[in-house]
């Protein structure tokens, strides 16, 4: 390493500017560097790794707008040791982060084509990046759909903005839930994600499709949008494995002949078809 070059297995001191609770089990952390240096900058898709002192360090994409600078912003679905932990954090807290990590979505190769996002559950949340900046350059795309399923009502990510998003002329904000328990209301579509995906409106011949959500969920969708005449090149996905290092050197995150944490998480599917096939991979 030379000198004045950042150390990517040193977690930095960032400070909690804000912490407010999504869903029953999801939560969204606004962090500043504790230096009040100017942050750090990042790509759709990217991850970093966020430690809670003392208990464990986890990969968590950004959820917020790569535009916005001095701050980076992480939704997290509560499921384990670490992002239990890391969801008792309060305002003013510190968490320890290294990154950015990780491969982008195509974001800026789209442009001048149809773009379709399709999110499972805590999956839009690597994807509002992506939003935020095709929104931020609208003209350069043709038509915009987002496509949302999650398991009821009530675990609907980024309420407010799904909504201020659903009002805008130039994109198609579609969301449905798996079913409706009782005493939750909702309008809206039952069934799940993939079953949206015939009714969007874009051109197969000139869409880019990105996915993220459960990986069994990313399958359908793939077929779904095959279906439709998507061509696999054309299609992306973000994928999870268990990782430590995050720089290709523990090889935790090995999945066939790549490593999730440099080669991905973000994939055409082409390229990582084969290894989702085998068995054990
Ligand atoms: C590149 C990348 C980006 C990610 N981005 C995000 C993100 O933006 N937001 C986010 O919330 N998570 C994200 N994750 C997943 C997150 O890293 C894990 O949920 C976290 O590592 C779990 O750690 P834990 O210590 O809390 O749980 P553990 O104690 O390790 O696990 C506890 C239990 O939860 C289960 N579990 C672990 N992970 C998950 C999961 N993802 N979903 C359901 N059950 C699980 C385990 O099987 C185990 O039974 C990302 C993962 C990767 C690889
Ligand atoms: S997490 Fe260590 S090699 Fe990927």
């Amino acid at each position: 390493m030379k000198v004045g070059e950042i150390d990517p297995m040193l977690p930095a001191p960032w400070r909690i500017r804000r912490a407010r609770r999504d869903t029953r089990d999801t939560f969204t952390l606004d962090l500043e560097p504790v230096d009040g240096g100017a942050g750090l900058q990042f790509q759709p898709g990217q991850f970093n790794m966020l430690y809670v002192f003392g208990v464990g360090e986890v990969p968590i994409s950004m959820s917020g707008d790569p535009a916005e600078s001095g701050v980076v912003t992480h939704t997290v679905r509560a499921v384990g040791t670490v992002t239990k932990a890391m969801s008792r954090l309060k305002r003013g807290d510190t968490i320890g982060l290294r990154g950015p990590f990780g491969t982008r979505w195509p974001v800026e190769e789209t442009a001048g084509r149809d773009v379709v996002i399709v999110a499972g559950g805590i999956g839009l949340a690597p994807l509002r990046p992506v939003v935020y900046r095709v929104l931020a350059r609208r003209e350069k795309y043709g038509r915009v759909a987002l496509l949302y399923g999650t398991r009821t009502p009530q675990d609907i990510l980024f309420e407010r903005e799904l909504e201020k998003w659903r009002e805008r002329f130039d994109l198609q904000v579609e969301a449905t839930v798996d079913n409706v328990p009782t005493g939750q209301s909702w309008r809206g579509d039952v069934g799940v994600v993939t079953k949206l995906i015939a009714s969007a409106g874009f051109d197969p011949a000139q869409t880019t499709a990105m996915i993220c959500g459960p990986e069994v969920m990313m399958r359908f969708t793939v077929i779904e949008l095959q279906k439709r005449g998507v061509s696999e090149e054309n299609i992306f996905i973000s994928m999870e494995r268990n990782m430590k290092c995050a720089v290709g050197f523990c090889g935790h995150c090995q999945f066939g002949p790549t490593f999730m944490c440099k080669d991905g998480p973000v994939f055409r599917f082409d390229r990582i078809k084969p290894w989702l096939s085998k068995r054990g991979v």
